[in-house]
């Protein structure tokens, strides 16, 4: 990992005021919020006086006399009551930032191969189609495996499909009253059965909903489906081959969706893949005293260290036998530890769903899983409508994500036209561009809250193409693109960096801050740290450009420089954006 400026200004200091007998730690150097009285500033000599040093600037005027020789400070200032103001100097800048801008990660990655980390998002469910709920998770979690492969962990992604649960009892049932004959249905067939699926995902889609709605007036229907559910569970081959044709089916259109969202998970497990290891955790729960049977069913007490109950039980079994949610997720984790060999899992999961991991999770500490593996919910709020209630359809259904997706390219198509951007491209272009603004735009404004905040979705005002909004972002990149395609059609090209002056000072210390947004993204696991970075890099590029009149530099090795200072802010742009999942344009 390469230092940033701020390290090796606090190792500088750390040692001066451990030669003056002070700790190492006073040493911490930040940037200077005031940019004329410094780039960085040294603040402990008056921490150090609050612990007995003395006088603060007398002791900061120790420090600075024991410096060690060095070619990072240009200039240094003591001022009272006893702050260290330093000037950078500018050569040492130029080989920082070409050192930096050599490396792919920007000196962020790290040897972290040996830590595995799973990552478990989307979540989406069988026959049932992706609503606005399904987008934040995806977004969300599609960007954090980015980052965490990008900073140097083993990632694995995994879609963890809701295949198990009484949905798929109400298909089944569903489709038995609709097509009796199927195969699937008679229990004393042997034979193999069809490769071919007897629905398609529009007869899924329209059972579902009929069923469920049904089921929750009718008891003697939903009796049928939770029976059809256990049956299923404990393994009768006619409703396992029909569920497999459900989930196959289902998968081809959730890849669709996720396709046009441009997100990729490593597996396709689903609830249904724990089932081999729920009797294993089964007998460990039960073995340890930790599950309980109460009223038939086998449940696990949530209580706190004095043993009060602090929240409902997690129910592992029904009265019924059936296992529950919370079950595939205790046989999922478990899965994950002994035959993934994970370190830490995520649950890219809804904060809504919070109850169901503390559930998840106190259990599994239980078990001890806690001494292997680090566990998360990492939670996010709930995208409302204007209303502030979450965001519905016009005539207050569900929005599906594939209208979603639509209705941002059509703002899209829309706020394009009124810029007059890409007026006279062909119509492939044209599509193109529309598709990466709508993504941009759609990804943009979710990732920019902290993650665990609700926002409002206002799809006019994340389209804009001013503000902290994807558009804007692409719209930069494609601008640096075209000041550089300008620069090579009158023969300039980007060339070595030269000391920086003044208009470059700024531009130069946003780029160097990449690694500290990157760093807190990965610890906070809140990938708005990399887009307020992104922003105001692309804000800073912006007055760059204003004072430095790139192209018209008469001097060839400057304007070479400034080329390439500006390549550098559009590679670190595109970097960026791609880990927010988000694909940048030549030219709009
Ligand atoms: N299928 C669930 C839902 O739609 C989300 C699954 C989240 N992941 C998990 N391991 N529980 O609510």
């Amino acid at each position: 990992m390469l230092t940033t400026i701020e390290h090796d200004l606090s190792q500088l200091f750390g040692q001066a005021f451990a030669d003056n007998d002070l700790s190492f730690d006073f040493g911490a150097t930040v940037r200077c919020t005031r940019p004329e009285l410094g780039d960085f500033q040294c603040n402990g000599a008056m921490a150090a006086a609050k612990q007995g040093a003395g006088n603060p600037f007398v002791a900061a005027e120790k420090v600075v006399a024991s410096l060690a020789d060095n070619d990072i400070i240009k200039n240094i200032e003591v001022v009272r009551p006893g702050f260290i103001n330093i000037f950078v100097n500018e050569e040492y800048l130029a080989n920082k930032l070409t050192t930096f801008s050599k490396d792919k990660t920007f000196g962020s990655a790290e040897d972290l191969s040996s830590t595995k980390v799973m990552i478990d998002f989307g979540g989406p469910n069988v026959a049932k189609s992706m609503h606005v709920g399904h987008l934040r998770t995806a977004i969300i979690g599609d960007s954090l495996q980015r980052i965490f492969r990008f900073k140097g962990y083993e990632v694995v992604s995994d879609a963890h499909l809701g295949d198990w649960g009484t949905q798929m009892g109400m298909l089944i049932e569903g489709l038995k009253k609709r097509q009796p004959d199927l195969l699937y249905f008679d229990e004393n067939f042997e034979g193999e059965y069809p490769k071919e699926s007897p629905v398609t995902i529009q007869d899924l889609e329209t059972i579902y909903p009929e069923e469920s709605g049904l089921c929750k007036t009718d008891e003697e229907a939903a009796e049928k489906a939770r029976q059809a559910t256990l049956e299923l569970q404990n393994g009768r081959p006619g409703y396992r081959a029909l569920w497999k044709h459900f989930v196959e089916v289902s998968i081809a259109t959730l890849k669709r969706d996720y396709g046009e969202l441009g997100v990729t998970f490593d597996l396709w497990k689903g609830e249904s893949d724990a089932d081999p290891f729920i009797p294993l955790v089964l007998k460990e729960l039960e073995e340890k005293n930790i599950s309980v049977k109460d009223q038939g069913a086998l449940i696990v007490p949530i209580t706190d260290e004095e043993g009060e109950k602090v929240m409902p039980p997690l129910i592992l079994r029904k009265s019924d036998g059936a296992v529950m949610y919370g079950t595939t997720d205790i046989a999922t984790l478990y899965e994950r530890i002994h035959e993934d060999k994970a370190d830490i899992v995520l649950y890219v999961v809804d904060g809504r769903q919070q109850q169901h991991f503390k559930q998840v999770f106190a259990t599994a500490d239980l078990m001890g899983m806690d001494k292997v593996c680090t566990y998360e919910h990492t939670y996010f709020g709930t995208v409302n409508g204007k209303d502030g209630k979450p965001f519905k359809t016009r005539s207050g259904g569900v929005m599906k994500l594939h209208d979603l997706i639509q209705m941002a390219k059509d703002e899209a198509r829309k706020k394009l036209a009124e810029s007059n951007f890409g007026v006279d491209f062909d119509e492939a272009e044209k599509e193109e561009i529309a598709h990466k603004v709508a993504i941009s735009t759609l990804k943009f404004a979710d990732l920019r809250n902290f993650r665990i905040k609700d926002y409002i979705f206002d799809l006019e005002k994340f389209s804009e193409f001013e503000g902290k909004t994807g558009p804007y972002l692409l719209m930069q990149v494609a601008r640096i693109k075209s000041i550089l395609r300008k620069a090579k059609e009158i023969g300039a090209e980007p060339g070595e960096l030269l000391e920086t002056s003044d208009n470059e000072r700024a531009l130069t210390f946003k780029l160097l801050e990449f690694n500290s947004a990157l760093n807190k993204t990965v610890e906070k696991r809140a990938p708005h740290f990399l887009c307020e970075h992104l922003y105001n890099l692309a804000q800073e590029f912006s007055s760059f450009y204003q004072k430095q009149h790139i192209l018209k530099e008469a001097d060839s090795a400057k304007r070479a420089s400034l080329l390439k200072l500006s390549s550098i802010c559009l590679n670190q742009l595109e970097v960026g954006l791609e880990l927010l999942g988000i694909e940048t344009l030549e030219r709009m």
